[in-house]
């Protein structure tokens, strides 16, 4: 059977009330059931406006967005219950350990405290945490916090995760097992990721399809093998430059 979209965003433009410019100029997207789907370009693109008005903290100017057939404009609510969001810049409590953050998270979102405890402790166990899960946040290293970060965001079993720069400042080996694990979890869960990152090799592994947006347009977009062989490339980083420049963005 296939199915509709789960996501549709037709013709999105964003103007901040402060900004002389469109952070987003006509944005037209579908996103597959079930797809890991890539966000990828430079600072300033516009990618984590796009994801603020999709879980509906940010209002667009105009068009539209529907998600699971439903509209941000009138279903948000119906909307933000099947999504979880993990956002660019980490949100805990410092003075919280990371079970606690959870387990705060998870009363947040209606879950039952005897369901909530033992998903907590099976994500932490997942996820490599072991007597630590204890200690404040303000101990952990920047690695400890992005993993507890995702963890906030996964806790609901969304089944559409949006992911902003999930692995940004994370050891290569954090970064390996967290997007194992998102990957096993999209398999299983049969949950759709949304995900931006500047690391391209990481999208051209981790992604089933991609769009490369700049200065709030989309340049292009596809799966990641197929915009490479149309753009004569050897890496998803290569068409990323031809298509984006060199000039440096801010
Ligand atoms: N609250 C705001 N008010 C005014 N302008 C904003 C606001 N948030 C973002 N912008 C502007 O909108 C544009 C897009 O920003 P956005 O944060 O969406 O980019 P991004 O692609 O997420 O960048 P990065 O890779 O650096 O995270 C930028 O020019 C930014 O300065
Ligand atoms: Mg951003």
């Amino acid at each position: 059977m296939i199915l509709p979209p789960i996501i549709t965003v037709s013709q999105l433009y964003k103007r901040y009330p402060s900004s002389a410019t469109d952070a987003l100029k006509g944005i037209d997207l579908e996103v597959g059931h079930g797809e890991i789907f890539g966000l990828l370009g430079p600072n300033a693109a516009g990618k984590t406006t796009f994801f603020s008005i999709l879980c509906g903290l940010v209002k667009p100017t105009s068009g539209t967005v529907y998600i699971d057939g439903k509209s941000i404009e009138n279903d948000m609510e119906a909307i933000k219950k099947k999504m979880g969001v993990v956002p660019q810049d980490i949100a805990l409590y410092p003075t919280l350990s990371g079970r606690d953050n959870l387990l705060f998270f998870g009363r947040m979102y209606g879950l039952k405290p005897s369901e909530l405890k033992p998903r907590v402790d099976a994500l932490l166990d997942l996820f490599g945490f072991d007597e630590n899960r204890n200690q404040a946040v303000n101990k952990y290293s920047g690695g400890m916090k992005r993993r507890i970060n995702l963890l906030g965001g996964m806790l609901h079993e969304p089944n559409i995760l949006l992911l902003d720069e999930p692995t940004v400042g994370v050891d290569v080996q954090s970064r390996r097992a967290m997007m194992e694990h998102l990957k096993d979890w999209n398999e299983n869960k049969e949950s759709t990721i949304i995900y931006t990152s500047h690391h391209m090799e990481q999208a051209q592994q981790f992604c089933h399809k991609v769009a490369i947006v700049d200065e709030g347009i989309i340049v292009a977009k596809g799966k990641p093998n197929e915009l490479i062989k149309e753009h004569d490339c050897n890496s998803l980083e290569e068409v990323f430059i031809k298509l984006t420049g060199k000039k440096l963005r801010d």
